[in-house]
């Protein structure tokens, strides 16, 4: 419970701003896709190839749900945890979800290991892209209680940014 959970799409720096960013809030920093695919033994696209997005995306809601009962960390999800309505729901109990926007652009120019990102490993990755940024942003917008635009800022600075904005947010409850 009150975990701090990192949301946005793929190449928002979520896994890279979240070790910042813990270090800043005192917190320890776990990362969803990792553990997925230390617990399954087989990279995110094996993953997908083998036995397919839907189930995926159950190993993803259950690694989510099992944050409930361990101690507060910043969390990064991966950038579909959004799709399905109990992940959604999942997140908003689980404590402050922070949205990292990012553009189509700033996502490819950022993402370079395809392995981990099936879903633009494809050969139209700008049309598979905007069309999935499309059918996403507004649920990430929907369930973030804090958003911040990343392109042009360095990770480094997204996380000071983020820990001044949940510092002042913790001091005003
Ligand atoms: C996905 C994002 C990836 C990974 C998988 C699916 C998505 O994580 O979970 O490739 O559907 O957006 P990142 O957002 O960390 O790249």
């Amino acid at each position: 419970m009150n975990d701090i959970l990192l949301i946005g799409f793929m190449g928002a720096g979520k896994s890279t701003v979240g070790p910042k960013l813990a270090a800043r809030l005192g917190l320890p920093f776990v990362d969803l896709d990792a553990e997925i695919v230390a617990e399954q033994g087989r990279p995110i696209a094996d993953l997908f190839a083998e036995a397919g997005e839907a189930r995926f995306r159950e190993l993803e809601l259950c690694a989510l749900s099992a944050r409930e009962l361990l101690p507060a960390a910043v969390v990064a999800c991966g950038g579909g945890i959004v799709t399905r309505p109990e992940g959604r729901e999942l997140l908003k109990r689980l404590g402050t979800v922070v949205y990292l926007r990012t553009t189509v652009a700033e996502t490819l120019s950022r993402i370079r290991d395809k392995g981990s990102r099936p879903l633009l490993a494809g050969p139209n990755a700008v049309e598979d892209a905007t069309a999935l940024l499309d059918s996403r942003s507004e649920l990430y917008a929907e369930v973030a209680d804090i958003q911040i635009d990343t392109v042009g800022l360095t990770p480094s600075r997204v996380a000071e940014r983020l820990a001044v904005l949940l510092k002042s947010k913790e001091a005003i409850r």
